[in-house]
């Protein structure tokens, strides 16, 4: 798919890949000439390693040619935040440093989630020397739920502050985040039960928004080492009709078949999940597939992406 936007939105449950699928779409980009950042919050970073850097802090640093990444946490980036969308220091100390609005401010709901989501929006905004500082900012999001509440933050402050600078940002960034123009939200999950199940409900809950999907990718599908009917399936079946004959393999071979058919269980399992997540999915569905290295790097981010943007 051509993710061409100002914001990408990485969304999905814990542990399913959004982190790499974040860091494929965002390295792609960047080798496509675009100027890239990469955005995650309170993360136990992948980025750094996965570029051969260090691990990313709350400074922006660069991770390859034009491609930069940031790891901002509440406090940073509700300072930054602050600054950057009250414009004037004084402003600034006015909101947020005086003791009433202080006590104000900690009773918005949300309100750090709101300065991390408001820092993604700061920066697909940010200009130097009046061209856009950034083609793309690419969002790798928390996990499904806590991505929704934060999500749903300038809607509830439309809703519940009264008209200020606060407001007119938030109605902004819903703006932005209900564009598909400018904002796709690509939803990750995997091909098993529960995130499945998770995927379902991520979707319907970003389309209630009225963020809509644009992408559902299933990572880390299994590979089809056994089709059906081929003859290495069939010879893999008179193999583990075998184990049970004891004495029959022996104990290598009988442990290599297992493995065998394992893995052929396991392309089982991915096939009818993926069949599932089609016919209940509104949104298009495309394949990852599982890398088999020791740990992912450069060149397996690198593969991903091709396929993303290929999807
Ligand atoms: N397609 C793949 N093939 C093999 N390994 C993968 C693939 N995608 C991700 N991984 C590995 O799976 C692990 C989890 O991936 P990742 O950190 O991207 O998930 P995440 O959704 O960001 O997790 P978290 O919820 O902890 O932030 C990592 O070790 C990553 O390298
Ligand atoms: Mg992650």
């Amino acid at each position: 798919m051509k993710l061409d936007r100002k914001l990408i939105l990485v969304v999905g449950k814990g542990g399913v890949g959004r982190s790499t699928v974040a860091a494929a779409i965002a390295g792609n980009l960047a080798a496509q000439g675009k100027k890239t950042l990469l955005y995650e919050t309170s993360a136990n970073d992948r980025f750094g390693p996965y570029f051969d850097k260090p691990a990313v802090g709350e400074a922006i640093t660069a991770l390859a040619p034009n491609l930069w990444a940031v790891n901002s946490t509440p406090a940073s980036a509700l300072a930054e935040y602050g600054l950057m969308i009250l414009r004037w220091k004084s402003v600034y100390e006015m909101v947020f440093e005086n003791r009433v609005s202080k006590a104000f401010l900690r009773a918005i709901p949300g309100l750090d989630d709101y300065a991390l989501l408001g820092k993604a929006w700061y920066h697909t905004t940010e200009e130097k020397r009046g061209a856009p500082a950034w083609d793309t900012v690419v969002f790798d999001m928390p996990a499904s739920g806590h991505s929704v509440s934060m999500l749903r933050v300038p809607w509830v402050i439309v809703d519940t502050v009264p008209e200020g600078p606060l407001t007119r940002d938030a109605r902004t960034v819903k703006a932005m985040l209900c564009d598909p123009a400018r904002t796709a939200a690509v939803l990750v999950t995997l091909a098993e039960e529960m995130p499945v199940n998770e995927a379902i409900e991520l979707e319907a809950k970003l389309t209630a928004l009225g963020i809509v999907p644009q992408q559902l990718l299933v990572n880390q599908v299994f590979p089809q080492h056994f089709p059906p009917g081929a003859p290495v399936s069939r010879a893999l079946d008179a193999l583990v009709a075998s184990i049970t004959d004891a004495g029959a393999l022996s104990p290598p071979l009988a442990q290599l078949a297992a493995h065998a058919q394992l893995s052929r269980d396991r392309r089982a399992l991915n096939e009818r999940y993926l069949a599932e997540l089609r016919a209940r999915a509104k949104t298009r569905v495309a394949e990852l597939p599982m890398l088999f290295a020791q740990t992912l790097g450069k060149a397996e981010v690198a593969l991903l992406g091709d396929r993303i943007t290929s999807a």
